[in-house]
């Protein structure tokens, strides 16, 4: 993988570059390595510390409960969703949940089959296997997944030539959880192995509160609700986004007032880093601003609005898609994608007829 680095199998961002673009924009909730501290120590541990996503919640607590009462591995688990959301703390909570250890891993860092080989075979009876980002293995690798996910076997060759011969190996009973931020990226054979699939959804601007007052009261950081509430407004539905803005805001809060975070502090923090009332930064608004202005309201190819924005297609779609569709102010379309009115009025422009 060429920039980012990796620790304990996932690989980390760095910053791209300095304007705004990629991991380095405050409201990308792709994972850097400062956000991996600061997740470390605020993520919940047990389903009852986990805020939001109830319906999932439940959900995995029978699958949980059914699973330890026959004594059996949980089936194996995908979670899918946009970055921040917390697919990899749902993991680490459903290891717990079970009293088992989770290995953690991710789609492009098993590069070889034999590295597949070798994490299976090295995982214990009742262990939690997580892959991050399960849509972009290989596909070789990915068939050998396949014998290990139905049955708990190893098929490997060995030896070369007219002499090589295929034998199998039992694996330990274990528990797959794939995180993917696109199920469509998934081939259908191994969605199907899945026993159970769950699409985490937004916060909502409440459920993103108790989660910065959550983290705030672990951290020792003084915060009044009506303060928690502004930075969760400006949070995008995401709690790696909230809790990272919560850090930057007590900074704020440290040198400009007399450290504890109110409304006011909040919000001129908020404004200091260039995030909107809602939620959106620079980045976000330059989307907006070349679908209303360049383009004039009309329908953008995918790739032509990317390069417009000198971003990929992948970073368009994974990160900054998603929130702007959800709050309504892009639309896909099947000429590409539009503005809606929303976008001009938060733009501060006459909505074109
Ligand atoms: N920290 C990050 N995500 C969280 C969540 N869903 N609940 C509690 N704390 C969190």
């Amino acid at each position: 993988m060429s920039d980012g680095i990796e620790i304990e199998g996932l690989v980390f961002e760095a910053a791209r570059d300095e304007e705004g673009h990629g991991a380095s924009r405050s409201v990308t909730p792709t994972l850097t390595a400062e956000d991996l501290e600061i997740d470390r120590s605020l993520r919940p541990k047990v389903l009852d510390d986990y805020i939001g996503q109830s319906k999932i919640k439940e959900s995995l607590r029978i699958l949980i409960e059914a699973a330890r009462s026959r004594g059996e591995v949980a089936d194996h688990v995908l979670f899918s969703g946009p970055p921040g959301l917390g697919k990899t703390t749902l993991a680490t909570v459903v290891a717990n949940e079970m009293g088992s250890n989770i290995k953690t891993t991710s789609g492009p860092a098993i590069e070889r089959t034999g590295d597949l080989a070798a994490i299976l075979t090295n995982l214990e009876e009742g262990d939690v296997l997580f892959i991050d980002e399960i849509h972009r293995m290989n596909r070789m690798v990915e068939e050998v997944l396949y014998p290990a996910l139905e049955d708990f076997s190893l098929d490997i060759v060995v030896g070369k030539g007219p002499a090589a011969r295929s034998i199998r190996l039992d694996l330990p009973h274990f528990t797959l959880i794939g995180a993917t931020t696109r199920t469509g990226l998934l081939t259908g054979p191994l969605r199907d192995r899945f026993g159970i699939a769950f699409r985490l959804n937004y916060y909502t601007p409440e459920e993103l509160a108790q989660i910065i007052i959550r983290s705030a009261t672990i951290l020792d950081i003084e915060i009044e609700e009506e303060g928690a509430v502004e930075i969760a407004r400006r949070s995008r539905g995401t709690p790696r986004l909230a809790n990272r803005m919560l850090k930057r805001v007590r900074d704020f809060a440290c040198v400009k007032a007399n450290g504890v975070i109110d409304e006011d502090v909040a919000r001129r923090a908020l404004e200091f880093f260039e995030v909107d009332h809602s939620g959106l930064d620079s980045m976000d608004n330059k989307v907006l601003e070349v679908l209303c202005v360049q383009f004039s309201g009309r329908p953008v190819g995918l790739s032509t609005l990317a390069s417009a924005l000198s971003e990929e297609t992948d970073t368009l779609e994974d990160v900054y898609e998603p929130y702007l569709m959800q709050q309504g102010f892009i639309t896909r379309t099947p000429k590409g994608r539009m503005a809606t009115p929303r976008a001009f009025e938060h733009l501060g422009l006459e909505v074109p007829s």
